[in-house]
């Protein structure tokens, strides 16, 4: 990693070299497709490892950018990360000296949020980074702020950074938020496993990435608990042991072959799918008309041919877990182009997630984005191949999925943008029959 600069105002981005992928759309997926840990799961598990200075192990972590570049991170603070094989991850925490997380960290990756509360409460301060905002919102960290304050810390904000503090130890309090925040949850939660007392959080997210969380904090010894679907209680502990975990599967990635799968009228299988946690995407899957079988980690979708104007509109919007997952929203955006009416898209959790249609709408999809929430999209419309650019992982996947549907080539470029979540995306499509290759450079 870079060496850190102080001031915000001096940071200038390293440039990513633009990597461009073509694709010949229009060909059927067909096949099965192993889905990998959860890259918003595996990001917190990686950073709850530095509550203990014993050792960690997690399986199932996905090989994906943003969780080697967590591991850089970790590895800057003092963190022995090591990579003995695929997918499996060991975090010895045990000689931290560096409690500085710097922007460069933050400027690629928001989630290096998250290591707030757990350096907070295991050495009492932490200077670390505003992460600001992204293609997708603003994106504030109020939240964890005032979380870590409601747990006796004080937080003072210079220059870009935050500098928080507990000297002795944080104590356990009532953390109450506004609204559901899936990090600022987890950040609470970590923060409370090594406070002095009992905390309560809540309204307490509820996604299956904060269970699978606090499955691996009750094995390294904490004490917490969701005693209500939206109340967690921790009751803070002197010291947390190591623990070993495997990854729960990535709904969201799961999601996005499925509608691979059903947009270009293919028939996939998503082996270790999580179908418990796809309840309000696969119902919307459902009341488009898309064929599904499976069980509880196995999915099977069959789609309706392309062009056939099988599929039927219908009204989707994203919410907390458990409601449609906003993650899922772009993918959908894309199935719904194939249904026959008007579909309308409610995106709730972020202010510019749609900005992204515009792309959609260049290779032929008819939609209008009414507002910084709201789109209508119009179906079926044949997509057709085009040239575009990512602006963000979720975006980028989807316009992977138009292209997958077009008639003709398109080229994309950007593609380090689904690096960041997807493990492996380019051969799992290959895998499937799909027409994508790297374009040659210059
Ligand atoms: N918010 C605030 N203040 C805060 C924190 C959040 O105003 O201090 C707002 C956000 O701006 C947003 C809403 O609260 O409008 C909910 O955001 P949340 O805190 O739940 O999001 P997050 O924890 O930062 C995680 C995922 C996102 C996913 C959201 C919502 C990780 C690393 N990221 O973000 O995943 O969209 O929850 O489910 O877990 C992605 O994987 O592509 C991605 C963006």
């Amino acid at each position: 990693m870079a060496e850190a600069r102080l001031f915000h105002w001096e940071y200038q981005a390293p440039p990513v070299p633009l990597e461009t992928i073509r694709i010949d759309g229009g060909r059927p997926l067909r096949g099965e497709v192993r889905i990998s840990g959860s890259k918003n799961a595996a990001l917190k598990l990686l950073a709850a490892a530095t509550l203990t200075g014993e050792r960690c192990r997690f399986t199932n972590v996905p090989e994906i950018a943003d969780v080697a570049l967590m591991a850089e991170v970790l590895r800057d603070l003092g963190v022995v990360v090591d990579h003995p094989e695929p997918s499996v991850y060991e975090v010895s925490a045990g000689d931290v000296d560096w409690l500085f997380v710097p922007l460069e960290a933050a400027a690629k990756m928001r989630a290096s949020f998250i290591l707030l509360g757990p350096l907070l409460a295991r050495f009492g301060r932490v200077i670390i980074s505003n992460p600001g905002g992204d293609r997708i919102g603003r994106r504030p960290v109020d939240l964890h702020v005032e979380a870590m304050e409601a747990l006796g810390a004080t937080v003072g904000y210079r220059n870009g950074y935050y500098f928080a503090q507990a000297p002795g130890r944080l104590r356990g309090g009532d953390v109450v938020f506004p609204h559901v925040t899936v990090m600022g949850t987890e950040n609470a939660m970590l923060a409370a496993t090594l406070a002095d007392g009992h905390t309560t959080i809540r309204p307490a997210a509820r996604e299956p990435e904060v269970d699978d969380l606090i499955s691996f904090l009750q094995d390294m010894g904490a004490e917490v608990q969701r005693t209500a679907p939206d109340v967690i209680e921790v009751e803070g502990r002197r010291r947390l042991r190591g623990a070993t975990h495997d990854t729960v599967a990535d709904r969201i990635e799961a999601g996005t072959f499925a509608v691979a799968a059903a947009i270009t009228g293919g028939e996939v299988t998503l082996k270790g799918a999580p179908s418990a946690h796809l309840g309000a995407f696969l119902d919307v899957l459902g009341a488009v008309g898309v064929e599904l079988a499976g069980d509880s980690d196995r999915i099977t979708v069959k789609g309706a041919p392309l062009g056939s104007g099988a599929y039927t509109a219908t009204h989707v919007e994203t919410a907390a877990y458990p409601g449609l997952a906003t993650d899922l929203q772009p993918p959908t955006a894309v199935l719904l182009t194939q249904a026959r009416g008007q579909s309308h898209v409610h995106e709730t959790i972020y202010e510019d997630r749609l900005e992204w249609l515009t792309d959609l709408r260049s290779m032929g999809a008819r939609l209008k984005v009414e507002d910084a929430h709201h789109a209508t999209i119009s179906g079926p419309a044949p997509l057709h191949g085009s040239e575009v650019t990512m602006g963000d992982l979720r975006a980028g996947a989807s316009l992977i999925l138009a292209a997958l549907a077009a008639q003709g080539p398109s080229t994309i470029s950007g593609v380090h943008h689904v690096r960041r979540g997807y493990e492996d995306i380019e051969r799992k499509l290959l895998d499937l029959g799909a027409g994508i290759e790297p374009e040659p450079g210059p």
